[in-house]
């Protein structure tokens, strides 16, 4: 059966939409479905933010026709694994879930696979290295995903 990988952040229009593209990256896309969301409904309908589509090219990504979405307390059931940024958007995702079937489908991304890092921090208000910084994060976070995934 496929498993399903939901990937959030706060906008999903930076962070998460770059989780998705790599990891989908380095799957079997008929056995690993992977998808992306946001907490907050500011980008709603918006492609990813230009610099995390820059920083995706670079590595022969195409995460362009990527589409924001907000995320829904349907996704708790639709999904296996919900990989959250940081802290703030694990409080966020607990927040609406209903069951311990739920909570417990919800890590932090870089939890179990860096140990400097515990959270993908944001870039929104930074700069270009931001992004690259977060590509890092979670190309390394992605690896470790793709293996245990398999
Ligand atoms: P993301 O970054 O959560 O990685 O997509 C952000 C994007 C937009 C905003 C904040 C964070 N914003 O406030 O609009």
């Amino acid at each position: 059966m496929q498993i399903k990988v939901l990937m959030v952040c706060l906008g999903n229009i930076c962070r998460s939409p770059l989780a998705e593209g790599i990891l989908k990256s380095k799957v079997d896309p008929s056995r690993i479905l992977v998808d992306s969301a946001g907490t907050a409904g500011y980008h709603v309908g918006s492609s990813p933010d230009d610099r995390s589509i820059a920083v995706a090219r670079n590595f022969q990504i195409d995460i362009s026709q990527q589409r924001c979405r907000r995320f829904v307390i349907e996704d708790f059931d639709r999904f296996d694994h919900i990989f959250v940024m940081d802290q703030s958007n694990y409080q966020d995702v607990l927040e609406l879930a209903q069951r311990e079937s739920h909570i417990r489908k919800v890590r932090l991304i870089l939890e179990e696979t860096n140990l400097d890092y515990e959270e993908v921090p944001d870039p929104y208000y930074g700069g270009e290295s931001g992004f690259d910084h977060v590509y890092q994060l979670l190309d390394n976070a992605c690896n470790v995903l793709a293996e245990r995934l398999k």
